[in-house]
């Protein structure tokens, strides 16, 4: 029974195990598994979410656990109730694991110590999102079969991104090569010591290109003068996209800002793996579920 908190603190084998069994569950042809059978499982989202609470309840559900969901709005959390007495609640009612998303970063690894469930981050502020990275690295060996030696070039809002941190955490752990491409608002000084920050020409010469979502609830003061100029500057517009090495591959963790960091007739293009990375969501999850209670 193991909680996942990030990927920065887990070995590489442990990450490549989890990959693995992600591949066991996808080749089922079985759509309901009740290696889970009596468990309870509960998620928790005290940020708003559509993949990654949809997939771990897809993901809980295929393996025939019960599933419980924990709205924060419609909770006593409205009532001033702590994260901590919400949680530690629903464990002396019996839960066997809770998946949880938070918007202040570092409050879940205190949580962790005081919980004895498995906790298993569903992102938490913009420290990490483990489960998304692992089905972004999980999307790329499909294509590329080995991690080792890829290029990846991660653009666009760095500084709020717990998806560049896991990817990065992740990814360098199996030798893969990452680069930033951000404006300088959104750059994020902490990283620079882990990867550089590269031109938009330069970031486009990759094996995978991911883009990242604009986070305008997290900035505080304007960080562009208006999309457009966005879209002109970091987008991957059509014209950019069409000049794409033939095998580079197109990522994001969606939500999408159509038009904005990603042309709309990009989204579904060709290269673009955008919604085969939310299939790959749920084998991912239903590997991490298992690894939590089974
Ligand atoms: N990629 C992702 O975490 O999406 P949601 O915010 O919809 O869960």
């Amino acid at each position: 029974q193991r909680s996942l908190l990030g990927l920065k603190d887990i070995s590489r084998d442990e990450i490549g195990a989890i990959l693995d069994r992600a591949a066991h569950w996808e080749a089922q042809s079985e759509k309901v598994v009740p290696v889970l059978k009596s468990k309870f499982a509960v998620n928790m989202f005290f940020e708003n979410s559509t993949r990654t609470r949809f997939s771990f309840e897809m993901a809980e559900k295929r393996l025939g656990a019960e599933v419980m969901n924990f709205a924060a709005a419609a909770s006593s959390v409205e009532k001033g109730e702590s994260i901590y007495d919400t949680v530690k609640t629903l464990e002396s009612m019996g839960v066997d694991a809770g998946v949880i998303r938070l918007k202040p970063a570092g409050v879940l690894q205190e949580l962790a110590k005081r919980i004895s469930i498995p906790l298993i981050n569903a992102g938490d502020g913009n420290n990490e999102h483990p489960t998304q990275a692992l089905l972004d690295l999980y999307t790329m060996k499909k294509k590329f079969s080995e991690l080792k030696g890829l290029t990846v070039s991660i653009i666009g809002d760095v500084k709020h991104s717990r998806v560049a941190r896991s990817d990065l955490w992740a990814l360098q752990k199996f030798g893969a090569h990452v680069q930033f491409c951000a404006p300088e608002t959104m750059q994020s000084p902490e990283l620079a010591q882990y990867a550089s920050y590269v031109s938009m020409e330069k970031a486009l010469k990759a094996d995978v290109v991911m883009m990242l979502r604009v986070q305008l609830e997290r900035h505080n003061e304007g960080v562009f003068k208006s999309s457009a100029e966005y879209r002109q500057q970091y987008g991957l517009t059509e014209e950019r996209a069409a000049k794409l090495p033939e095998h580079t591959m197109i990522m994001h963790p969606a939500p999408v800002n159509r038009n904005v960091e990603i042309d709309d007739a990009v989204v579904e293009s060709p290269k673009s793996v955008i919604f085969k990375q939310m299939a790959n969501g749920v084998p991912i999850r239903m590997a991490v579920m298992e690894r939590a209670m089974g």
